[in-house]
């Protein structure tokens, strides 16, 4: 296993590696992907990825394809949640959104190039072991698991809550939707995908699904709560949109005393989750911590 910081630096040196070429005609658009890309990131997810298949004894060469295909779809989903149409955001990881610099169609367009690319990146992962069907299995499982949270079933019906719920008087329950889905979703999918590729047996799947799950919601009842009172420098997002836009955010329904208490809560519960792997899973209980207290 490695350090968080390790697993970043190794995802930003591959950062734009499989960005196709898109030729000459077409050259706004690589810019366009690789600009909202290379502004900067957490790289959470793709971190998450890796971190798991070593965790379950696979290695970060099998791995890191998956990665890039994560973040990917991560930086396209944020490229549309930013324009105009859905959550009209100026800026994003400190600089100015894509289609502030590109134009709403080429945003529109460099979100479409992310999100095929990544499934053209798990599609031709899993073609390259066809001599190893048991190997090619296991790739298969990873790129459907990435590719149906992305999905209509996943991250974008959360969106579509999202939007949706701008118009309606907030409750619980659709609340927990749209957490589960826009975000947790988007978390669960590396973790999950990372101990497929592994090959990991069925109880580890299914106690570090409970905790990227958890962590899952607990991340954007932080992300709601930073909304609220982030600070724009440390963000690099602009705060006090979601009560700008009418959004389905957990403190407004709960109470930001009660939003802690459930990013605690849920927090403590991740962890729990993965009690049975004591220190070796200490990445995952260390990371699930520090995004407790994050500030951005
Ligand atoms: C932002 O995700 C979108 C949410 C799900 C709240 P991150 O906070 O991980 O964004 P980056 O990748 O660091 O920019
Ligand atoms: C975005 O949620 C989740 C996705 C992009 C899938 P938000 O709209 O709350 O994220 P921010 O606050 O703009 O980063
Ligand atoms: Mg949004
Ligand atoms: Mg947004
Ligand atoms: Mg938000």
């Amino acid at each position: 296993m490695h350090s968080f910081d390790e697993y970043r630096d190794i995802i930003n040196s591959h950062l734009t590696d499989l960005i196709p070429d898109t030729g000459e005609e077409a050259a706004e658009l690589a810019e366009a992907m690789k600009y909202s890309l290379e502004v900067g990131g957490k790289r959470l997810r793709p971190a998450l990825l890796l971190a798991s298949c070593e965790f379950a004894g696979g290695s970060i060469d099998e791995a890191l394809p998956y990665a890039l295909a994560l973040e990917y779809i991560h930086t396209y989903s944020l490229i549309h949640d930013d324009l105009p149409a859905m959550d009209n955001d100026d800026l994003r990881r400190g600089k100015p959104t894509n289609h502030k610099v590109f134009g709403e169609a080429m945003a529109i367009l460099a979100g479409d190039g992310l999100l095929s690319t990544a499934a053209e990146i798990v599609t031709g992962s899993s073609l390259g072991y066809c001599d190893n069907p048991e190997k090619m299995k296991n790739h298969i499982r990873a790129a459907h698991e990435i590719m149906s949270r992305a999905g209509a079933s996943g991250m974008i019906a959360g969106q579509t809550a999202d939007i949706k719920g701008e118009k309606l008087e907030p409750d619980a329950d659709l609340i927990r939707f749209i957490e589960l889905h826009k975000t947790a979703d988007l978390l669960t999918a590396p973790v999950r995908a990372g101990l497929m590729l592994a090959g990991s047996d069925a109880e580890m799947l299914d106690r570090f699904t409970g905790y990227a799950k958890d962590i899952g919601v607990a991340f954007q009842i932080l992300d709601d709560i930073l909304d609220i009172e982030g600070d724009q420098a440390l963000l690099g997002k602009t705060p006090g949109k979601d009560a700008e836009q009418g959004k389905c955010n957990y403190a407004f329904v709960h109470g930001l005393a009660e939003a802690k208490a459930e990013l605690h809560r849920l927090t403590s519960e991740a962890k729990e989750a993965l009690a049975p792997y004591g220190n070796t899973a200490s990445f995952f209980t260390a990371l699930a911590d520090s995004l407790e207290i994050r500030k951005y």
